[in-house]
């Protein structure tokens, strides 16, 4: 018994406390509600009467060492404390750097989409990420046996229901959105992010971003979406961009057609970026086909329309030559600080 209470003398003789943290270390050890001290001094009603007046004695000789050691602890982290207030600063000292942040290069291209667009006569739509079958396959036309719809492409919330919930797959479903709350004639694109289920890489992720654009109104043609394209690939790539259209499938557009751009690289001439070909693809298109207006209760007979899809990373890594698309989500300051001009 005396050595342990000699044991703990010791220890508080030798505590130190260098800040706050430590001090408040202390009176959990020994002085506190829980520490040593109270532990002893229950002990000392276990012992028998003729032990406990000695035993009794030695606890409070420890118990004033460890005020008195409480007292000394917290007058000189407070003179500390004061000694640092009081030290006057040193006017000469370099300044620390101030650090901005950088506009992500995803949304220096999301606004220059928007901005180009906006130019055109095209407003902002938004939807949601978590999309049902309903707005991202069925209104769209797409086949119940569509292999778009298999586990293997979607990330499913709910799977098996009659509409099924999913994290969407292309902003298409935005299209159908406002199909169904607006009357034509409707100009509008709509950006954000997809999911698709796919292995990661350099030049794949299972989250991206997309740009869909869709016009309805009397008689819009495909060379209206042809020259749409073409006044976006020049605003967006420059003044010599030519625009290809190769013919193409989707569900919810007949016909339709995939999108190429020069290589405004190489200037068409062949590099690794358009793989020597001369041509590079930035998304697809066509005419909006009349099942997918009916869906929406807009008469095919009297409304045409064209939609354009586009993937916000592809142009983004054209634009600034990124040749990895992992890149865009690690974050890395290094990476970002790159970005740090002006639109
Ligand atoms: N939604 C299509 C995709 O994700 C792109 C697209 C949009 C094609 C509009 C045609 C019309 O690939």
């Amino acid at each position: 018994m005396q050595t342990q209470i000699d044991e703990i003398l010791a220890a508080i003789n030798s505590y130190e406390a260098q800040n706050k943290e430590q001090l408040e270390g202390f009176k959990t050890a020994y002085t506190g509600k829980k520490g040593v001290l109270t532990e002893l001094f229950d002990q000392m009603k276990t012992l028998p009467a003729d032990q406990r007046k000695d035993f009794g004695q030695r606890v409070n000789q420890l118990k004033e060492a460890a005020q008195l050691k409480l007292k000394t602890l917290t007058e000189q982290i407070e003179n500390a404390q004061l000694a640092n207030v009081s030290k006057p600063h040193d006017l000469t000292l370099p300044t620390i750097p101030a650090t901005y942040g950088a506009i992500h290069p995803l949304t220096h291209t999301r606004e220059r989409i928007v901005q180009i667009f906006e130019r055109m006569g095209f407003n902002l739509s938004d939807g949601p990420e978590v999309e049902d079958d309903w707005h991202n396959f069925t209104a769209l036309n797409f086949p119940p046996n569509h292999p778009a719809r298999d586990m293997q492409d979607t990330f499913f919330i709910t799977k098996g229901t009659a509409n099924d919930i999913a994290l969407r797959t292309h902003t298409s479903s935005v299209q159908v959105r406002v199909m169904e709350s607006q009357r034509p004639p409707m100009r509008t694109i709509s950006i954000g992010r997809v999911y698709r289920n796919e292995a990661i890489s350099a030049r794949a992720h299972c989250i991206f971003h997309q740009v869909e654009g869709f016009y309805i109104d009397k008689n819009v043609g495909f060379k209206d979406l042809k020259d749409t394209l073409y006044h976006f690939a020049k605003e967006m790539f420059g003044k010599e961009t030519k625009i290809r259209l190769r013919p193409s499938y989707f569900p919810f557009t007949e016909p339709s057609a995939e999108l190429d751009i020069s290589c405004f690289i190489c200037g068409g001439k062949g590099c690794n970026v358009c793989k020597y070909s001369g041509w590079v693809e930035i998304g697809g298109c066509g005419m909006i086909d009349p099942n997918v207006m009916k869906s929406s209760n807009i008469d095919p007979d009297q409304y045409t329309g064209f939609a354009f899809g586009m993937g916000i990373e592809r142009i983004t890594m054209l634009r600034y030559q990124i040749k990895d698309l992992r890149l865009f989500t690690e974050n890395d300051v290094r990476f970002l600080k790159q970005f740090d001009g002006t639109l």
